[in-house]
């Protein structure tokens, strides 16, 4: 079990079987490698059976898988393990990753999570009573340069404060899809004000500078330079 999330207790299912939608894409995914390799199957297939159970893997399932790919059931649990994506108990609706690391901490990550737990009423690592959410910390998602930024389901949230937090919580809680994406409208990760269509200000400025410049003086010839 992930040290992401504060114990519970809850039932695992006695088994698990992958729909039959499911399981034609379990075999496409491990018909990709080569003949004795199936284990390496191991990742998507973790992935299939949790978006299968909404969003968490029950031992059955490891199971399940580890008889697909004739692996000991030991070695799927390890990777279930190890990835912090796999989630290995029952979480909320929509789970709510902070990322704490540097950038993002430096940033305001402490005032994001402030803003989560004041507003959904629950510490990290925990579920509200209604399950629509589960609030954790991780470490860096790869979206350092526009941290804060906090990963919901498939989604990136990205320069966030307290405010816009809280609004893509509560738009959550209605039923709205928010948009995903930086907050503050900024485009893409280019710098913090910087407007589609204006023009550098660096061209400006070296085009003044052309203007006001005077030729320079034509070198006076050298006596003796020519050949022959
Ligand atoms: S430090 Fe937060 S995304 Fe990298």
């Amino acid at each position: 079990m992930s040290g992401m999330f504060k114990e519970m207790k809850f039932k695992q299912p006695k088994s698990f079987e992958f729909t039959k939608e499911n399981l034609e894409i379990a075999k496409k995914i491990i018909a990709k490698y080569p003949k004795g390799k199936q284990q390496s199957a191991v990742m998507p297939l973790l992935d299939l059976a949790q978006r299968q159970n909404e969003n968490w893997i029950p031992t059955a399932a490891m199971d399940c898988i580890a008889n697909m790919l004739e692996m000991p059931f030991i070695k799927v649990y390890e990777v279930a393990s190890f990835y912090t994506m796999y989630n290995k108990q029952p979480v909320g609706k929509h789970l709510i990753q902070v990322c704490r690391t540097t950038p993002c901490w430096l940033r305001g990550s402490d005032e994001v999570t402030s803003a989560c737990k004041n507003r959904l009423g629950i510490d990290v690592g925990e579920t509200t009573d209604d399950k629509k959410f589960t609030l954790v910390e991780v470490e860096c998602l790869g979206a350092c340069v526009n941290a804060p930024m906090v990963q919901i389901n498939d989604d990136y949230y990205e320069d966030l404060n307290a405010e816009s937090m809280t609004k893509v919580i509560d738009d959550l809680s209605r039923g709205i899809q928010p948009k995903s994406g930086s907050q503050t409208g900024r485009q893409a990760s280019a710098p913090t004000g910087w407007v589609r269509g204006a023009k550098p200000a660096i061209k400006a400025e070296s085009k003044t500078k052309t203007k006001t410049t005077a030729k320079p003086k034509a070198s006076p010839k050298k006596s003796g330079s020519k050949k022959g």
